[in-house]
């Protein structure tokens, strides 16, 4: 994908961070931490908000922002309840914390995954009815036939959508004689099975360079593919369709495109709404990155010693001034970027997640107890790994949420 370069570092970045390291000095706890910045995301709100198309739902990608007092906080935003799921913990915990909610799953769950899901709700108390609110994507004739065998044999009917490929091949029905196939299966079986949609997932437009396919370009014939497959639902399969029939699409690198013109009904994004760096995108330039790691700093040196042969160091020194003092900072290793230009890895030293190395120029003035910032490249794993996120309002800590559990 075209990126933009990583954003400058400006002289208002500088005081933002200041202030945050203070606000970190003064509440937090010594450790690294994930911060999201509630401006930061109301700005991303507003942004999504504007000009939304009339009629098109907004779907939350829930492995995003895996956090319930965040989804909740977005959600009643966004007025919407309905969400993305790929994990099945993150799938028990929300259809617990919103039980009117609608959800449909991103990815095919093994079939064994299901079973452990329906175990689970028999234990739950829980209004969220499974066989209305939570739609199972399946990708093939086999898993259909799986889904199907299973709810048979557990009494349980499920809501059933089908994955479109329309141009990422990343799996999913990519003919129609194969979507015909599906629905023939779903037709004949409506006592355990009901056609809930489509989804067509569209990471790759924008990725190619321009000279080989534009944005534009590739946008609009995934979109064309996925309206052969409605056409082909609507005029083999009528009595399968309702007004409620699902054509889920989009993801942050295009939900701005869809929002201009699109052939779906239900759209879902998660990510731009804390823009991690792999989301710098032209496309998304309008939203701000909301969302950061502060690691304190345990260690400085005012120079960089390398466990090897002193000129090493002298020469790298030379060819890079970012190499003139040391930090040891409090984790490391993570997927993410230094927000200070004047900082960067150390490429001989190696990573490390106890105590990363982090070399700076003398222009740096942060000692033992600052904290250095960092931007995830994306939220969905690197979320998990702080504990609680510090919710930030007006840079001060305003919330510490709990982030979703991993484990089942
Ligand atoms: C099917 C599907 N839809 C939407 C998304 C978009 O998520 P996000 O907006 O966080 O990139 C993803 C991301 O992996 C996805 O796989």
């Amino acid at each position: 994908m075209k990126k933009l370069s990583t954003p400058v570092f400006k002289r208002q970045d500088i005081q933002y961070f200041e202030q945050l390291n203070q606000t970190l000095i003064n509440e937090g706890h010594g450790m690294p931490r994930l911060l999201v910045d509630l401006d930061r995301l109301d700005h991303n709100l507003n942004q999504l908000k504007q000009h939304w198309p009339e009629g098109i739902d907004f779907r939350l990608v829930v492995k995003s922002l895996p956090c319930i007092e965040l989804i909740r906080y977005i959600t009643s935003q966004l007025d919407t309840s309905k969400f993305m799921a790929f994990h099945l913990p993150f799938l028990c915990q929300i259809s617990h914390e919103f039980p009117d909610s609608d959800i449909l799953i991103g990815k095919p769950f093994p079939i064994a995954a299901v079973e452990h899901f329906y175990n689970h709700m028999a234990l739950e108390a829980s209004s969220f009815d499974s066989e209305t609110q939570l739609h199972w994507l399946v990708d093939t004739p086999q898993r259909l036939t799986q889904y199907l065998n299973f709810a048979q044999k557990s009494g349980m009917p499920l809501s059933i959508n089908i994955e479109l490929d329309i141009g990422l091949h990343r799996g999913g029905v990519d003919k129609e004689t194969t979507l015909d196939v599906m629905l023939t299966a779903i037709r004949n079986h409506p006592k355990w099975l009901k056609f809930s949609g489509f989804m067509g997932y569209d990471a790759h437009v924008g990725k190619l360079p321009g000279w080989l396919e534009s944005t534009s370009q590739s946008y609009q014939a995934s979109q064309d593919r996925y309206q052969v497959f409605i056409d082909y639902a609507r005029r083999y399969f009528s009595d399968l369709i309702t007004e409620d029939t699902l054509y889920n699409g989009a993801g942050s690198p295009t939900i701005e495109l869809h929002k201009q013109n699109t052939v779906c009904n239900d759209l879902s994004a998660g990510s731009a709404l804390v823009k991690p760096s792999h989301f710098d995108l032209p496309l998304l330039s309008g939203y701000q990155p909301a969302s950061f790691i502060a690691s304190p700093i345990i260690k400085q040196l005012d120079r960089m010693k390398l466990p090897a042969p002193d000129w090493i160091s002298r020469v790298l020194q030379r060819l890079d001034r970012r190499f003139q003092q040391t930090f040891f900072v409090y984790g490391g290793d993570w997927k993410a970027d230094l927000i200070d230009h004047r900082l960067r890895k150390n490429p001989l030293y190696g990573s490390s997640a106890n105590q990363e190395i982090i070399n700076g120029s003398k222009q740096v003035m942060l000692t033992p107890d600052d904290h250095i910032f960092w931007r995830p490249q994306q939220s969905e794993a690197v979320f998990l790994q702080f504990g609680d996120i510090y919710a930030i309002r007006n840079k001060q800590l305003a919330h510490r949420w709990q982030v979703l559990d991993q484990a089942f």
